[in-house]
């Protein structure tokens, strides 16, 4: 057992280049910042809608420059920086629209609303040159790169089972922009899962899924989904969320499992679980050959923020450095990512099966 190595390591790019911030909102910063602040890189300016929201942020983070617009930091920035943006998806084009050929892009998930606005975005960014990632960071997160590993190595054999569950309660008026639009839990938080699952097992041959309202969440298009990856080999790959299990922690479950030919995985994401304040994650392993140690408890360093948000930076650094690097946060593979949303929301419009008579 002990051969196999347990690590939740990542490649650093060997001279990153300086950040510029589009968009001080929540997860600007509390993951982004922490991350970069943590990793070290430096972040040279800031701009929001908002100029005192921007200012704010800019105060906590020690950042020199507050723009006023985005023209204002575009026209300002030395032309080697990464443009990092977090801001409402529906706001992308037109930002990815001003800002100059062959620029570095992060921005963060969903590519869009629509699969029609991420075939626009993988337009720009390839007419314009950019080498340009989407911030889907779940699949880097620590304890998944430790798992990721730890199946590459054939510690659990083949890999025929994956099953993501939450059944949480999500507080979703922390995200104004959010209410109204006609995609939600399966656009803007299932997104995470389906890119992580095909991150594992590929792309599927299609997809079955229902997303659902919850009757205290009618506000919002959906807050609960089940989907399910159609592979043609025995594997059995789905997503299954709740977001509105207000009855307390007890039973709240936030986890990633794998079952492969000689063991299992389970992750669990304690970010999730008592949002946003998170609770502890846990990894433990089964290794079938060593059956007679059970299931075995291991520490994994780091966690989901901020540091999944360090190696998807590293992941889009390394792309500068090294176009032939494996750059799995690429806006192609985010496509491929929106292509997997958009079969879900057609199987959810398609509906299920009659009762035969
Ligand atoms: N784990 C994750 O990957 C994760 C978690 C939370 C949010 N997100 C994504 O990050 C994005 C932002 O989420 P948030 O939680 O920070 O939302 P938020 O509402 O807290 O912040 C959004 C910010 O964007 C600014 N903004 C809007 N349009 C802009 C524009 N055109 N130019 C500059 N600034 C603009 C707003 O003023 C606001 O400050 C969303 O797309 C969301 O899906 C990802």
């Amino acid at each position: 057992m002990t051969h196999y190595k347990l690590s939740a390591d990542f490649k650093l790019p060997a001279n990153p280049k300086p950040i510029v911030v589009i968009g001080a909102g929540g997860i600007m910063e509390e993951a982004h910042l922490p991350a970069y602040r943590k990793a070290n890189w430096p972040v040279l300016g800031i701009y929001d809608l908002q100029l005192e929201k921007a200012q704010r942020v800019a105060s906590l983070f020690g950042i020199p420059a507050v723009y006023d617009s985005l023209e204002a930091l575009v026209s300002n920035v030395p032309p080697d920086v990464v443009f990092d943006i977090a801001v409402p998806a529906s706001r992308l084009i037109d930002i990815l629209n001003q800002l100059p050929l062959g620029a570095n892009v992060m921005m963060q998930k969903p590519m869009g609303e629509t699969l029609e606005a991420a075939k626009e975005i993988l337009h720009i960014c390839e007419t314009k040159h950019f080498t340009a990632s989407v911030n889907f960071q779940m699949k880097l997160i620590p304890s998944i790169i430790a798992a990721k590993h730890l199946i590459n190595q054939g510690a659990i054999g083949d890999l025929h089972d994956m099953e993501i569950r939450m059944n949480i309660y999500h507080p979703w008026e922390l995200w104004e922009f959010l209410f109204g639009i006609p995609r939600m839990e399966m656009l803007y938080h299932s997104i995470h899962y389906m890119d992580m699952i095909a991150y594992f097992l590929g792309m599927p041959k299609q997809i079955y899924a229902k997303t659902f309202q919850h009757p205290k969440q009618m506000q919002l298009a959906s807050t609960r989904s089940i989907i399910i990856f159609d592979y043609d080999r025995p594997i059995r790959a789905f997503v299954n969320t709740n977001h509105g299990h207000d009855f307390g922690l007890d039973h709240q479950d936030s986890f990633v499992k794998w079952e492969g030919t000689k063991g299992a995985i389970k992750a669990t994401l304690g970010k999730n679980i008592n949002f946003p304040k998170g609770e502890a994650d846990h990894f433990a392993y089964f290794l079938s050959d060593h059956s007679t140690d059970g299931w075995i408890e291991a520490t994994i360093p780091g966690a989901w923020y901020p540091d999944a948000f360090i190696a998807t930076m590293a992941d889009l650094q390394c792309a500068i450095e090294d176009p032939t690097s494996a750059h799995i946060t690429s806006v192609k593979h985010a496509y491929d990512t929106m292509r997997l949303v958009e079969a879900a929301y057609l199987s959810n419009d398609r509906g299920g099966t009659p009762l035969p008579d």
